[in-house]
């Protein structure tokens, strides 16, 4: 009776044990929790596990058909119920020499009466490096590997010394120690390789969960990078409508009230019979209409500057062109690489760029030389635009910013749009000493 009831509360052991390791997500408590089920299921004095690592990466792997080539066993978990053990990480051969390696090899559990006593038949010898360093007393071994759903193997827990009772120290320094160890019986064998295939399932899941939640946090990422592109695109292309919305605004607009009024002292000298009145004033309306003509197609060629389909190098060119001759500001431009491959969404923002760095030196700096630099390689553009003028307090521009209410693309334009493409800008500058302006952009 007495039998049989042990027996029973073994099951009932096994059955939880089963459970919460197939509950359990985090791969180090799954460890502990095999490695103690396996002593208390075995009343084992001690255990180790080790698993089956790839050589290269170091990721989890696992043994098909015994090839070995590429692959490690490291150590992850000890216990020692009679000893305390203080093992450092390690991985090692995996060699047929070795009582866990020939585990994983031959995928069999092995079951060992005396490690000291291991007959000539087989290749495998007891390690005693473990033994002679701390005084333990190694005899009988149950190794038995781990394998998965696919019969792979996964890994090796390996039982020392079983005891008459699990909860029970061994005391090694005492002459009659040994004699108080038992073989491990076919039973634990049994139990041991039905816990072992659990274990090795509960801890491939763990590492699946485990990969599952960095995916899941990558994907967040990506996500919430994604969110923000797009509102800052809906804010860009906002804020490029309000521009010209104050361009048609303060310019043809403004000039087609200023006809209508030409034409109303039209019509007046009409009236009068002031007909040489009347034809210089149709002069000056004839006038006044080409030039809002003209401001008109500056706004549409501003919209799509068709120098851009030049290319980029071409079109900062020309830009630096114009602008150096109606600023008079001396500009040395410099450029290397090929900007054939470069997009034409990447073009024109490089070009705004020029553009606004330009208008302000010749809004603020009060300079007579700018340098621009522009360098296009495979993997990144740079564009450098450094100029000999006052220079300003940068700090003072996180506080001009909110104030910010005209001028349009900014420095604060420049640096969103940059980041829109994932590039970077700095800005240096400080009273009386130029202002220097780098624009890093990565085009892989
Ligand atoms: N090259 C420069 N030289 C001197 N000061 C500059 C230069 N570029 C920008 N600044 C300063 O930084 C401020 C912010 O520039 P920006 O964002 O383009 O706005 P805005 O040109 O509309 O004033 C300018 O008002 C000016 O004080
Ligand atoms: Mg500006």
């Amino acid at each position: 009776m007495h039998r049989w009831f042990m027996f029973d509360e073994m099951l009932k052991e096994f059955y939880d044990i089963g459970k919460s390791l197939s509950s359990e997500k985090d791969t180090v408590k799954l460890f502990e929790k095999i490695i103690n089920s396996s002593l208390k299921l075995t009343s084992a004095d001690a255990g180790t596990i080790y698993i089956v690592v790839d050589k290269k990466t170091g990721e989890w792997s696992n043994i098909q058909n015994g090839s070995i080539r590429g692959k490690l066993l490291k150590f992850v978990i000890a216990r020692n119920t009679s000893m305390n053990v203080n093992l450092q990480d390690f991985t090692a051969q995996i060699s047929k020499k070795s009582i866990f390696g020939f585990t994983v090899i031959s995928g069999k559990s092995v079951k060992i009466n005396d490690a000291y006593k291991i007959g000539n038949d087989v290749d495998y010898r007891h390690d005693n490096t473990f033994d002679n360093n701390t005084g333990y007393r190694t005899k009988s071994i149950l190794s038995i590997p781990m394998k998965n759903h696919d019969n792979d193997i996964t890994g090796v827990i390996q039982l020392i010394n079983k005891k008459r009772r699990w909860d029970t120290a061994i005391s090694y320094d005492k002459d009659n120690a040994t004699g108080e160890i038992l073989p491990f019986n076919d039973t634990d064998e049994l139990i041991m390789n039905s816990l072992a295939g659990q274990a090795a399932v509960a801890l491939e899941n763990s590492q699946l969960y485990r990969d599952l939640k960095g995916l899941l946090k990558v994907y967040r990422q990506q996500n919430n990078h994604l969110l923000y592109l797009s509102k800052n695109i809906m804010k860009a292309h906002e804020e490029e409508r309000k521009r010209i919305a104050r361009e048609i605004h303060d310019g043809p607009a403004q000039s087609a009230v200023n006809l209508s009024f030409k034409l109303e002292i039209c019509k007046r000298y009409l009236s009068d019979g002031k007909i040489e009145d009347l034809y210089s004033e149709m002069n000056n309306f004839s006038d006044a209409i080409h030039s809002t003509v003209n401001e008109i197609r500056t706004i549409i060629y501003d919209l799509k500057p068709s120098c851009l389909e030049d290319g980029l190098i071409s079109a900062v060119q020309r830009h630096i062109e114009t602008f150096s001759a109606s600023s008079g500001i001396n500009i040395d431009f410099t450029f290397s690489g090929n900007d054939s491959a470069v997009e034409y969404y990447m073009t024109s923002t490089i070009y705004r760029i020029v553009q606004e760095a330009l208008s302000n030196v010749k809004k603020h700096a009060e300079a007579e030389n700018i340098g621009i630099e522009l360098a296009i390689t495979n993997a990144r553009i740079t564009l450098d635009i450094a100029d000999d003028g006052k220079g300003f307090v940068v700090e003072e521009l996180q506080t001009r910013k909110f104030d910010r209410l005209k001028g349009g693309f900014g420095i604060e334009g420049i640096r969103e749009r940059v980041e829109l493409i994932r590039g970077g800008m700095t800005i240096q500058s400080a009273p009386g000493q130029g202002t220097a302006l780098h624009i890093d952009i990565p085009l892989t």
